[in-house]
């Protein structure tokens, strides 16, 4: 795909991987288009970006339809959508509360379902691209992971599921998996020192615009990045 002039929709790109991935698209000459469910922290982003946007929870499907009607009116269609949007808390057995795993569920598996089949239409008669960020614990569990692993393997199966029912309208769907990334979902300031030899939220931006940039004669299904050396000395 040529990222000049493509037209992609990022959802949860207020801050973190998805902001990074708007901004590098936006710089490769993409047009952007911005979602997040606080609005001074969209407004920030849309002007820092000088690029539109629209405040909605994707988990919501009338919310998340409005959103991608809102994305084709300022782009002129739409051209991918990268389903970025999660979240995730951290719950043992014994911790576990149903009401956060539903609503881990809601964003990450749901939110994409909304989002995505509201962008069917564009993506068909663009012959686009869908970008689905799961995780590395869409790979393997972890103590405490369950309620977000659950949703990222879910959002795997899910993918496997579209990119056989896309590929023969000329849709590539594709699963990013992002092992620890710097930002602000572990909690913790937006603004603070970053450790050089862990993963920055840019460092994932690269991976998804290089695996939209190929020709779409081909894609890459799924791609993981870890960092290469995180370990203590
Ligand atoms: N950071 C990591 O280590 C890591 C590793 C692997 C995978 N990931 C995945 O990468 C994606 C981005 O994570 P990140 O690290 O960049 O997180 P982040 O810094 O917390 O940013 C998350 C973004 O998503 C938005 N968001 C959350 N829920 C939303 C909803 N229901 N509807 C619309 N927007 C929503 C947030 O804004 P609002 O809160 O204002 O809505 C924010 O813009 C997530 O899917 C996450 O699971 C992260």
């Amino acid at each position: 795909m040529d990222m000049k002039n493509a037209k992609i929709l990022v959802t949860g790109s207020s801050v973190g991987i998805g902001y990074a991935t708007a901004a590098l698209a936006k710089e490769r000459g993409a047009q952007v288009f911005l979602n997040g469910r606080d609005r001074g922290k969209l407004e920030s982003a849309m002007s820092r970006l000088a690029a539109p946007g629209f405040c909605a929870d994707v988990g919501e499907q009338s919310e998340a339809r409005a959103l991608v009607a809102a994305a084709r009116e300022a782009m002129g269609g739409i051209d991918v959508v990268v389903n970025n949007a999660g979240w995730g808390k951290r719950m043992t057995l014994e911790e576990y509360d149903p009401d956060v795993a539903l609503a881990i569920w809601r964003t990450n598996i749901l939110g994409v379902v909304h989002t995505t089949q509201a962008s069917l239409d564009d993506l068909k008669s663009s012959k686009g691209a869908i970008v689905n960020i799961a995780s590395t614990a869409a790979l393997r569990g972890y103590p405490g992971g369950s309620a977000y692993c659950a949703s990222k393997f879910a959002l795997r199966g899910m993918t496997e599921c579209w990119r056989a029912e896309l590929r023969p309208h000329d849709i590539r769907v594709l699963l990013v998996n992002p092992s620890e990334v710097q930002t602000c979902f572990f909690g913790g300031a937006a603004e603070r020192e970053l450790d050089p030899k862990k993963l920055y939220a840019e460092d994932i931006a690269h991976a998804i615009c290089g695996a939209l940039e190929m020709d779409d004669r081909g894609f890459i299904p799924e791609l993981s990045v870890f960092a290469t050396n995180p370990f203590p000395a």
